[in-house]
């Protein structure tokens, strides 16, 4: 193969069939499940989302209440993980990297080996991983997880040791459907080679946390928040957009892979997070948000003509989580406890009709070097 032919970044290579969710990149659709985003975001609680994309239909209502307390039961964690996050917490470590070493260890202790039960115990313990990280953070002790909270609330729960208002409950809610599931993204990617090799489910969670980590995959809403409050502040986006170009940055929360047009997920976050922020919230920081998001696709057009960057999820998901009360240091890690439902949907997924994903690479390198002992080189 010439090296032209090399597909970088494997843009546009088709590697799966998946019926878990469809995306439309030049129209800007996204389908999950079957579902419009917008219809499945804000009425769906998080385990609704989850058993869709499961067994691909809704519960009726006593198999939501099944599922819902089936997870609520998964939720503890033991006494050996938490030194572990205690020690991540004092070292002052990334929540994505807590959330790895969590992950990593989230069959510790259950004694189950099917795929599908390990599937429910990942889904369910990554709020606890967490919260418990973020609570040492804090210099105080975890909150236990309580069964009777949906998924969403009882997170917040962990965190806080607060029960949320329905509002802030509602508003994590939406955001966990709306970035559940999103095609071949590179983290799914990642859960789908590993368990291609006939590994286990929670060894490909804990790879998906690690690509998920990423500035260019799922580390851009924190940055996002740090430019928001920088213009808040400064009340000059275009001042603040034009020396992030000139300095040759990227503006973080625009472009994506797919979407050459406004990534639908920034509608339904924006609609939930100008909702949640003008019920008693800052209105003035989303309108600045706002602001912001106009000069920047303005300035983004003027920089590439040629490639239209458009505001993509991050961009709304920092306003949303900052307004529900998120701290910024746990926003890719709260991705990752909504992206936890699609890595294990899609890792069951493959392994219903597997076959090992091995691709191939062009070698550059010398073909006819001879060996020189060490002490003549
Ligand atoms: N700000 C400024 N320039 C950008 C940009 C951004 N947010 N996103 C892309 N570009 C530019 C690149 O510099 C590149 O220019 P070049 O051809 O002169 O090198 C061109 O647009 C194409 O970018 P490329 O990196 O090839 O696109 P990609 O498909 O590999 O990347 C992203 C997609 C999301 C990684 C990219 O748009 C990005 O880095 N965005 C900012 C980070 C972010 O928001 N990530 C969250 C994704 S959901």
């Amino acid at each position: 193969m010439a090296d032209s032919d090399v597909a970088r970044g494997l843009e546009g290579i088709t590697v799966a069939e998946t019926r878990l969710s469809y995306i439309d990149g030049e129209e800007g659709q996204l389908v999950i499940g079957g579902f419009p985003l917008a219809e499945l975001a804000g009425n769906a609680t998080y385990e609704e989302t989850v058993f869709l994309l499961f067994e691909d239909r809704l519960p009726d209502a006593d198999e939501l209440e099944a599922f819902r307390s089936d997870l609520a039961g998964r939720r503890e964690i033991g006494e050996e993980v938490r030194a572990v996050l205690r020690q991540a917490a004092e070292e002052e470590k990334p929540a994505m990297d807590a959330l790895r070493m969590g992950a990593a260890a989230a069959n510790l202790g259950t004694g189950e080996e099917d795929p599908e039960t390990d599937a429910r115990r990942v889904i369910a313990v990554f709020p606890t991983i967490v919260a418990t990280y973020w609570r040492y953070r804090q210099g105080e002790e975890p909150v236990e997880p309580r069964e009777d909270l949906r998924h969403a609330a009882n997170y917040l729960w962990m965190l806080n040791g607060e029960e949320p208002a329905e509002a802030e409950a509602r508003g994590v809610e939406t955001y966990l459907n709306t970035v559940v599931d999103h095609g071949l993204n590179a983290s799914t990617f990642s859960a789908r080679v590993v368990v291609s090799t006939e590994s286990d489910v929670v060894s490909a969670a804990t790879a998906a946390v690690g690509t998920l980590k990423g500035p260019l995959h799922g580390g851009a809403p924190g940055p996002v928040l740090q430019d928001l409050q920088a213009v808040y502040e400064s009340g000059d986006p275009e001042g603040y957009v034009q020396e992030k170009l000139d300095a040759g940055e990227r503006i973080m929360g625009f472009g994506h892979r797919v979407y050459r047009v406004r990534d639908p997920r920034a509608a339904v976050l924006s609609e939930a997070a100008e909702q949640f922020y003008s019920d008693g919230g800052d209105a003035e920081f989303f309108e600045a948000a706002e602001r912001y998001e106009e000069v920047a696709v303005e300035a983004l057009e003027e920089h590439k003509p040629d490639r239209r960057l458009e505001t993509n999820v991050e961009f709304y998901t920092a306003a949303l989580l900052h307004g529900v009360g998120i701290p910024r240091e746990l926003f890719t890690a709260t991705f990752g406890i909504s992206r936890s439902g699609g890595w294990m949907a899609h890792s069951l997924e493959q392994l219903e009709d597997n076959r090992l994903i091995r691709p191939t690479s062009n070698y550059v390198g010398e073909r006819d070097r001879s060996w020189t002992p060490v002490a003549q080189r």
